[in-house]
């Protein structure tokens, strides 16, 4: 990946940071785009601690809002490969729960659309898109319908995409349970036994970590005939 521009939107946790620095471990310069100015702080940390520093930008921007992104992505560098990791688990039942709870989670989708519209006018040939779901998709559970609604719309996005934006290559990525800051505020001092009870269901009997979901992503990108692909990372616990 030596040379080529890998936009990563989601940069400052979890899976979206860990493909950041493995980006630039490969040789890629690399834009990381999330809101959070701290946590963007501390991901140019890292990547300063590791040496790479020197081909790490970052820029704050929510990607929910269609104008901000426009404008960021008309002053950064063509993207030769762009991921989207945006989202997050949104719970409460059908029954009880807000129906609003489905706009929430939707808002992946609508902040992948903005991303990926701004990003295409000005990506290099032989370039490719990440979009995330999310093991919900193939094993939903009660509890957490808008979640597994917005996870199938995201893989079906990259699917729409692949189509109409071809000869750029586009793909989802679907993980399971992965331990990332994302369930911090959701399982809160509860998530180590709770990631302890999911261990014992899934057939390794571990959850997934950031790197090797940053690892599936890479492999997507620099995959020439990965298209139009789901790509689970979940150790088979869709099965289970
Ligand atoms: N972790 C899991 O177990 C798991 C399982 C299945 C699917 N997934 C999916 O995988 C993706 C990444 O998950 P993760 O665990 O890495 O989550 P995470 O640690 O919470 O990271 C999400 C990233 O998205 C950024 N972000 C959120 N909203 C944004 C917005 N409106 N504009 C710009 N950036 C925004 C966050 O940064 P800021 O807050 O600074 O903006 C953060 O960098 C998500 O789509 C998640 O639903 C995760």
């Amino acid at each position: 990946m030596k040379g080529q521009h890998v936009v990563v939107v989601g940069a400052s946790s979890g899976i979206g940071r860990a493909a950041t620095l493995a980006a630039l471990q490969a040789g890629a310069n690399v834009t990381g785009l999330a809101r959070s100015p701290d946590r963007l702080h501390s991901l140019s940390g890292a990547a300063g601690a590791h040496g790479l520093g020197g081909r790490l930008t970052t820029r704050s921007v929510d990607a929910l809002d269609a104008a901000a992104v426009a404008r960021v992505f008309a002053e950064i560098d063509a993207p030769t490969h762009l991921l989207v990791t945006v989202g997050s688990f949104v719970g409460g039942g059908f029954r009880d729960g807000p129906v609003d709870a489905l706009a929430t989670a939707l808002g992946r989708v609508h902040a992948a659309a903005h991303v990926v519209r701004a990003a295409v006018p000005r990506m290099k040939a032989g370039g490719s898109i990440v979009l995330t779901g999310g093991l919900s998709t193939d094993r939903p559970v009660a509890g957490a319908w808008a979640t597994a609604v917005a996870t199938a719309a995201s893989e079906q996005l990259a699917r729409c995409l692949a189509l109409e934006l071809a000869p750029i290559r586009v793909n989802a990525l679907s993980p399971g349970w992965t331990d990332t800051p994302m369930w911090d505020p959701i399982l809160g001092a509860g998530k180590a036994a709770m990631f302890e009870s999911v261990a014992t269901k899934i057939p390794t009997r571990a959850l997934a970590t950031p790197e090797e979901l940053a690892d599936a992503a890479l492999f997507l990108m620099r995959n020439p005939s990965m298209n139009a692909e789901v790509l689970h990372v979940d150790s088979g616990h869709r099965l289970v």
